[in-house]
């Protein structure tokens, strides 16, 4: 059993990880300067909607594993570790702000006592693990001792509980290898591969994987602007496409963009990065404008099908950035209404849990209580967010709720046969109505065949 100290405790990657740690049997502690926040997370309130952290929180509460706290003097001089994962923020020039970070180490300095491992865990700039030793030098006790480590998390949001306990991999950059062992240690029973590197490799790992997922939305997102011309559908393309293991299916999927804390945070950031090195970087400046222009493609759409959007009612379907959270932060679905709104369109938006967040962001905007009730009077509907609940509706009831016709598919999620066959007209992003259905056989065996040769 370690004693981990967890700066940022109550923040998203922070509460992620110190639930998980505590389940994994470790003794920690989750320090937050927002007393609110500390004082909810100790009676089992969790402040982030992510599926399974409230009943790990409570469970690590009751028995005793977890506990949190305002106090640096509390938690740092017994923790074995120390992990850093406070938020790192653009800046104006979309740089990370690393103010927090800095604020983390020197309290850490000041209150380490005997050795103690620091693991950065927020998303840093190439430099940090140096950066971080010598914030942590500088404040230091004559009897404290720090050793510094790079480990970047990989968590999605909506499913980061199951990233934790199944991870792809286990990152860890350092120069001391006696502090790698002891990290590798924490993670030892979750069996994932393990990659030890120089800090900046590590450091670096995290950015280039993001801005790579990054890229490949962006690239599916212009063959779709460029199938929609050619007449060719996305899906059936992108599905030919996954079936190369080389390319993969995942992230493939076209459609209003990404967003999110993390992506568009980290591709500009990874730019800064280079520009600051004297470099230019069109590949991630491209995959920043067509994820922009993606939005624009929706209001596009919408002016183009319904003349101008100045004086109609458009309901989007979905506010967060993706479904199965509450995050709204750089949703396509809200900077869509914003857009709409400032062209004098009447929008209505609804979405299964995001709605607390985005009413005060959004005042303009009518929030509605489900897909039918935002439907209501409108000329046109978006499905912004794939949320499951919007996978089944019910199209004529959507469309009897509707004063006009106009059904955009944003997430290219439903089937359009099914949205015609109810009265409304189908538009996705990149698809065409297919004029053979798509159909995906699984490979016929050696032996599937001779049965049925024999049968023949
Ligand atoms: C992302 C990464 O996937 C995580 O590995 C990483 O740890 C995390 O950022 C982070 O840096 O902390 P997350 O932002 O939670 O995770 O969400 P994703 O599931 O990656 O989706 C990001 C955006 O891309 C969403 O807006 C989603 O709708 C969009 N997306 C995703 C697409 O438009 N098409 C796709 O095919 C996949």
């Amino acid at each position: 059993m370690a004693r981990i100290a967890i700066v940022g405790g109550g923040g998203y990657v922070g509460l992620t990880y110190g639930a998980a740690l505590a389940e994994l049997g470790n003794d920690v502690t989750g320090l937050d300067t927002d007393s609110a926040k500390v004082f909810a997370l100790s009676t089992g309130e969790s402040p982030i909607f992510e599926p399974g952290l409230d009943d790990l929180l409570r469970r690590n509460l009751t028995n005793g594993r977890l506990r949190f706290t305002t106090d640096y003097a509390d938690a740092i001089p017994d923790a074995d570790f120390a992990f850093i994962c406070v938020g790192t923020p653009p800046d104006s020039s979309g740089r990370a702000d690393t103010r927090y970070i800095a604020a983390a180490a020197q309290a850490i300095g000041q209150h380490g006592r005997g050795h103690t491992i620091v693991v950065n865990k927020s998303t840093m700039p190439v430099g940090s693990v140096e950066r971080v030793a010598e914030i942590l030098r500088e404040h230091a006790q004559a009897d404290a001792t720090f050793s510094v480590v790079a480990n970047p998390e990989f968590l999605r949001e909506g499913s980061a509980l199951s990233d934790v306990f199944h991870p792809d991999r286990i990152v860890l950059g350092s120069t001391d290898s006696a502090a790698v062992e002891k990290v590798a240690e924490l993670y030892a029973s979750l069996n994932a591969p393990l990659l030890i590197t120089d800090p900046r490799s590590a450091e670096m790992i995290k950015y280039a994987s993001n801005s790579f997922l990054a890229a490949k939305i962006s690239f599916i997102n212009e063959v779709a602007m460029i199938c929609e011309a050619l007449q060719c559908d996305i899906s059936a393309v992108s599905g030919g496409m996954g079936l190369d293991p080389r390319i993969g299916s995942r992230f493939l999927q076209a459609g209003v963009g990404f967003g999110g804390s993390c992506f568009p945070k980290d591709v500009r950031a990874l730019a800064s990065l280079a520009a600051d090195a004297g470099m230019s970087t069109s590949m991630l400046d491209a995959v920043l404008d067509i994820n922009k222009a993606m939005r624009q493609q929706v209001v596009d759409k919408l002016a183009s099908h319904l003349g101008d959007v100045s004086g109609r009612t458009v309901a989007l379907l979905g506010l967060a950035f993706k479904p199965d959270t509450d995050d709204i932060r750089e949703s396509p679905a809200v900077e869509i209404a914003k857009q709409l709104s400032a062209q004098g369109a009447v929008v209505r938006a609804t979405d299964p849990a995001a709605l607390s967040r985005v009413a005060s962001e959004m005042p303009e905007t009518s929030l509605c209580e489900d897909a039918y009730a935002a439907a209501v009077g409108a000329d046109a509907v978006v499905l912004t967010t794939e949320w499951r609940d919007y996978l089944s509706l019910d199209f004529e009831r959507l469309a009897n709720a509707m004063a006009g016709r106009f059904l955009l598919d944003g997430r290219n999620v439903l089937d359009p046969l099914e949205v015609t066959r109810a009265g409304l007209t189908y538009a996705g992003v990149g698809r065409s109505i297919p004029s053979v259905r798509i159909e995906h056989h699984q490979p016929v065996t050696a032996e599937a065949s001779a049965v049925s040769l024999a049968a023949d």
